[in-house]
């Protein structure tokens, strides 16, 4: 018998990744699969933008090679804080931000400098499994808040009201949304942040990792709408700045009153302890605060393009049926059969859904419930990253087996 790991990582899953096991035993037997799985636009025709990547280069040659501040360059600090000025008129101080290895490291030290066992943490559902995943680290207990699927997937504020308790300390707002894709009106942020004003007990976690990846309407961030609420935003390299190897996020606490002031230091003492984010790939952020943006204007009309291209055919396939995604690069179409509860269902879930249309279509593509049990089940989640070739061709074969699925 070997050692017992622990029982905290046993309860451990990250849905996104797991579907790969079963992807690669049949690449493994030569067989090709289209893969629809992984938000990361450089797996397609996607890349990270030319001044970033000589500022990686520039960045070793010049000596950037020790370790850094355990919050981040001072001058990185201050470029965050100038964009989110520029863009948001939201004001913060070098002492408010913290970089981090990416979101997922800054979720993971907010998690465990504010989080104590028992506490709840509201979440969306369906969710990015993150916010979930490392829920058992702190013994905390994430509660899924319903977002409305025939509204374009809308927090529901009923829902919202219901489910704060005493032991609720925080409350996850992901704008634009993965999962769904769905951007919020300023008016659906505003009566959140009055909820949560309204309480006064809990801080809004707003991850924004998608903003400027839109495709109509305006992303607004929440800070700007609740300047007078403790709120923690999370953005970075990965996603608008199509960089998500690079592993640089950060953290920016907008706390009024002092609110957020010991839970930032907890999380400051936490990222000391961690040493610091990866020095050359800051300097590769400082290049991409302030370089150009003009990489964006293609980026998003591809992604629009091909939004409308899944978004159509998901619709036209039968036994599926989707909203418009208007942000972010998913889409979390209905699995019909199951969420309307057909006799003949061929079947049991969603995870068999997703399993069949690997084994027999060879797409992948997550499992709806891995973003939710209760929200996300009876869905999945395709990325709309590939070029419409591909794209056509997975839902092609996607179609083909629903027709033989549902005769
Ligand atoms: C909503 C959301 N937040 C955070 C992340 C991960 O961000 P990072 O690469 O900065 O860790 C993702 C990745 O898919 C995401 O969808």
């Amino acid at each position: 018998m070997g050692f017992e790991p622990s029982e905290r990582v046993k309860q451990i899953h990250y849905p996104i990744r797991e579907v790969t096991v079963p992807a690669r035993i049949l690449e493994k037997k030569g067989i090709k699969i289209l893969k629809l799985n992984i938000g990361d636009p450089c797996a397609y025709d996607f890349d990270s933008p030319p001044h970033l990547k000589e500022a990686i280069g520039k960045a070793t040659k010049d000596g950037w090679n020790g370790y850094t501040p355990s919050e981040g360059y001072p001058e990185l600090l201050k470029a965050v804080a100038g964009r989110e000025l520029e863009r948001n008129g939201v004001k913060y101080e070098a002492e408010d931000l913290c970089v981090t290895a990416g979101i997922t490291e800054a979720i993971q030290l907010l998690y465990f400098s504010a989080l104590n066992p028992g506490d709840e943490i509201l979440i969306p559902g369906p969710v990015y499994p993150q916010y979930i995943t490392s829920t058992p680290l702190v013994d905390a207990k994430p509660v899924a808040y319903r977002t409305i699927e025939a509204e374009g997937w809308v927090p529901d504020l009923e829902d919202i009201k219901k489910k704060i308790t005493p032991r609720t300390k925080a409350l996850v707002v992901i704008n634009p949304n993965n999962p769904t894709g769905a951007l919020y009106s300023r008016r659906a942020l505003q009566a959140i942040c009055d909820e949560a004003g309204s309480r006064g007990n809990l801080f809004i976690i707003s991850d924004e990792i998608y903003d400027e990846l839109t495709y109509e309407g305006e992303q607004f961030t929440l800070a700007s709408i609740g300047k007078d609420l403790p709120i923690v935003t999370l953005n970075g390299l990965s996603k608008t700045y199509l960089s998500p190897g690079w592993r640089i996020g950060w953290a920016m606490f907008n706390s009024p009153n002092g609110k957020l002031e010991e839970i930032k230091q907890s999380f400051v003492r936490l990222a000391r302890a961690r040493l610091c984010p990866n020095s050359i790939c800051q300097r590769a952020a400082l290049a991409a605060l302030h370089g150009p943006k003009d990489y964006l204007k293609e980026t998003n009309s591809k992604l629009k393009q091909r939004r409308d291209y899944c978004y159509k055919r998901f619709n036209q396939i039968r036994g599926i049926s989707t909203t418009k995604p208007q942000g972010a690069f998913y889409i979390f179409p209905r699995i019909l059969p199951l969420a309307e509860k057909w006799n003949n269902s061929p079947w049991k879930n969603d995870k068999e859904f997703v399993l069949d249309v690997l084994n027999s279509a060879h797409v992948l593509v997550v499992n709806g419930s891995g973003f939710g049990e209760t929200y996300g089940a009876a869905h999945f989640r395709s990325v709309i990253l590939p070029p419409i070739d591909i794209l056509e061709e997975a839902f092609n074969q996607i179609e083909r087996l629903m027709e033989k699925r549902l005769k």
